[in-house]
């Protein structure tokens, strides 16, 4: 075999040749399926950081080189020229759509993102300080109650009907949880405004006060969403196929995905941005809180810094500074806030420490700073990222279906414990 490894077992020299399977960008991958009945071992890599678990065709990262595309497009080109919609409809229906396509798309959208009336009683059956990712995790499991007739289809339509009530009801189920949490009237889609908009009117919205939404606000809370909207087979998503590979509803797998993202490594860190920004306080406090970040014996880390992937600027959060700067100068957001914001970003970005650990500032430490200035409640921030990241999990979960065969997703371990504990000699 010409393009293929070869490994050699140096306790007895045999030889063993696994094939390389070539991408069109990025790394070749070593195909070991067969490394087990091959060699009688398995492979050791935890937290799979060297492990390709899919073929896909979505999304292309370069952490190296800070690069990002969706379906060849890159998200610098999708952030200056296209909305969030336009990136759902890429994501799902593999190709960018035409100006007919996005309008009955956004039409669709709209219509089906109501709730089932019996759903609002769910709301009432959480404590007031439920946490709104548990919240939203057990909202799109129920979902799948009400769509259950899916559960054994194994047609492309409906995968995509799947999707697009899910993208489509998000919105309405965060802010109905945030309505019902705060005690206020509970405010329904307006059909007359697009995605994003709607999103902010039902979240602020009063019966006898129309809200005044700023062009600014939308366009950066759409960025935010776009900016989330897929990435390759990180943790959630891995959970999400992980899931599907068992063959278990399609909103029984993103409710697991929600169960992911909702951990402080994932998507519960734009949080603990500004909660670690309002912990540090001033200006003055930051050259503390970075040495503790920096000694090895604390367990205390800079939220917003570094990324299992990106080794370089994360060109997301790239986006997202641009986009935070032109929020800022037209809406109020906590000044002192930005400050330490600001100075840790600058010593992160000079300091030995981060630059030999290529710890840049993640997607995370700007979206924090402009749903805080957007007014988004703190514990609210993840659901955000559930938002603009349920596209991109449904079209890996369709991506999966589409396989000739699915794969029950199925580690092994490298086995430390006993060997025979009824037996006293252990050796
Ligand atoms: N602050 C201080 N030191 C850090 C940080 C940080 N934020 N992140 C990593 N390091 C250090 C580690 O201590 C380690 O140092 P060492 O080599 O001296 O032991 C080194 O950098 C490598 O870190 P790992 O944890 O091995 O890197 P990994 O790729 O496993 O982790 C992660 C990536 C989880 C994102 C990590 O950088 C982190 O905890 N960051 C803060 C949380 C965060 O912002 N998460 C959002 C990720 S983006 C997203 O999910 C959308």
């Amino acid at each position: 075999m010409s393009n293929s490894v070869t490994l050699t077992d140096n306790r007895n020299g045999k030889q063993y040749e696994f094939p390389i399977l070539d991408s069109t960008l990025g790394p070749s991958v070593i195909d070991i399926s067969n490394f087990y009945p091959t060699t009688g071992m398995f492979t050791f890599d935890r937290g799979y950081t060297s492990t390709a678990m899919c073929r896909s065709k979505i999304t292309f990262i370069d952490g190296e080189k800070g690069i990002l595309k969706h379906r060849g497009y890159s998200i610098e080109w999708l952030a200056e020229n296209k909305n969030f919609l336009d990136v759902v409809y890429l994501l799902l229906n593999k190709k960018l759509p035409t100006k007919e396509e996005l309008g009955s798309f956004k039409q669709e959208l709209k219509t089906r993102s109501f709730i089932n009336e019996k759903m609002i009683r769910l709301f009432s059956a959480f404590p007031d300080k439920a946490h709104p990712m548990a919240v939203l995790q057990a909202c799109v499991a129920t979902l799948s109650t009400y769509y259950s007739r899916d559960m054994n289809f194994d047609n492309p339509i409906e995968y995509m009907e799947l999707a697009k009530r899910l993208v489509a009801k998000m919105p309405t189920l965060a802010a109905f949880y945030y309505r019902h949490s705060m005690g206020y009237p509970l405010i329904y889609p307006d059909l007359d405004r697009g995605f994003t908009e709607n999103f902010l009117y039902m979240m602020r919205s009063f019966p006898h006060s129309r809200v005044d939404l700023k062009r600014i606000e939308v366009k950066a809370l759409d960025s935010v969403l776009m900016l989330h909207a897929d990435h390759e087979q990180n943790a959630s998503t891995t959970t999400v196929r992980t899931v599907g590979s068992t063959h278990s509803h399609p909103y029984s797998c993103i409710s697991a995905g929600i169960g992911a993202l909702w951990g402080h490594a994932h998507g519960g860190a734009n949080e603990g941005v500004i909660k670690q920004l309002e912990m540090i306080g001033t200006v003055e406090n930051v050259d503390k809180y970075i040495k503790k970040a920096k000694d090895k014996n604390d367990p205390f880390r800079l939220m917003g810094f570094g990324h299992r992937v990106y080794k370089n600027y994360d060109p997301r959060a790239r986006v997202l500074k641009k986009m935070r700067d032109e929020l800022i100068s037209e809406i109020d957001i906590d000044e002192n806030l930005l400050k330490v914001a600001n100075r840790i970003e600058e010593i992160a970005l000079n300091d030995d420490y981060f630059v030999s650990r290529n710890l840049y500032p993640n997607v995370d430490f700007n979206s924090g700073l402009i749903l805080k200035a957007l007014k988004i409640p703190t514990d609210m921030f993840a659901v955000l990222f559930v938002m603009g990241r349920v596209p991109g999990w449904m079209a890996q979960w369709m991506e999966l279906k589409e396989q000739d065969t699915i794969k029950i997703v199925r580690p092994r371990q490298l086995y430390i414990g006993p060997k025979d504990s009824l037996n006293e000699n252990n050796e």
